[in-house]
């Protein structure tokens, strides 16, 4: 048996749409695995409830079928689905290096990437890798169709994840089909201030790098609060703050030692908006590991 602990991640991180994500330290799924004649797949823990258990309908169905890699694949969730937290990517990523590693598949990091994408296409209907690949190599990543860039980088971070479900499909929809000139040159400008950021771990540079013209403003429509969670954040301490991946959690870099207030900001905004919410004060981490 092979058991592998893949953490949430945050996608976009607000100007780089369906590009950067980061990993986080906290919190994870596990995902263990056994050999089997067929896939089966039993899910338990948060939000399980909700996940099917059907290979056909579930993320790691795709990516055992993808290694032809047929187990009996146990998930326990400690990233609630439809979070914005990477929770599908979490579980397919942990499925892909624990297959890779019950099998010997000896596919390197990189190459496991697209593979737990083709789970992420099941849930939403496109295999964006944005997600999956930070929960495999764990850092910064930016995420081209040809590959994926890593970067280590230690900046705080918090996310607050409100007691509300927004699906990666519906919030997709809403993202507008095309951006006036003015709005990529300063999505190119954000996301340059945010990598340079990364390379040098600078919450400052890195909160500023999240500004997003386009898909954010869209997005924030879905979830109750956002613009009042986000000048919450800002009053404490916050650098930055974005949607996380699809939404509705919502993302904060910060200085260390301003975390904790953060933190509680966001949460007390929320609860002012009628929406329960938890947060998460968390870092960049490492990637799905073998435990
Ligand atoms: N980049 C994706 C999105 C992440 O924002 O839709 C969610 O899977």
């Amino acid at each position: 048996m092979v058991r592998v602990r893949a953490p949430a991640t945050s996608a976009n991180l607000g100007s780089g749409f369906d590009t950067f994500g980061v990993a986080f330290d906290r919190p994870a799924d596990v995902v263990s695995v056994e050999r089997a004649e067929q896939t089966t797949i039993e899910v338990t823990g948060v939000g399980s409830k909700y996940i099917p258990e059907d290979p056909e309908e579930n993320t790691v169905g795709a990516v055992a079928e993808a290694l032809d890699a047929p187990a009996h694949i146990r998930i326990d969730k400690g990233v609630r689905p439809a979070s914005g937290l990477g929770s599908s990517a979490a579980s397919a990523a942990g499925a892909a290096v624990a297959l890779n590693e019950l099998y010997d598949r000896g596919k390197t990091q990189e190459e496991l990437v697209p593979i737990a994408a083709e789970g992420e296409a099941v849930v939403s209907g496109d295999a964006h890798s944005d997600n999956v690949a930070p929960a495999i190599l764990g850092g910064f990543t930016i995420a081209r169709d040809d590959g994926v860039t890593r970067v280590g980088a230690e900046v705080p971070l918090v996310a607050c994840l409100p007691e509300i479900v927004v699906s990666t499909r519906d919030a997709r929809r809403v993202v507008p089909a095309s951006a006036q000139m003015e709005e990529v040159v300063e999505t190119v400008r954000n996301a340059s201030t945010l990598t340079a950021g990364m390379a040098r771990s600078n919450p400052t540079l890195v909160g500023r790098g999240m500004d997003d013209p386009v898909v954010t403003p869209a997005r924030a429509e879905l979830i109750d609060g956002y613009d009042a969670v986000r000048v919450a954040a800002f009053e404490a301490g916050a650098t930055g703050v974005t949607i996380s991946g699809a939404g509705p959690a919502v993302l904060a870099a910060c200085h260390a030692e301003d975390k904790r207030a953060v933190a509680l900001g966001m949460m007390e905004a929320f609860a002012d908006a009628g929406v329960e919410a938890r947060a998460f004060q968390t870092r960049i981490g490492e990637g799905a590991t073998v435990v």
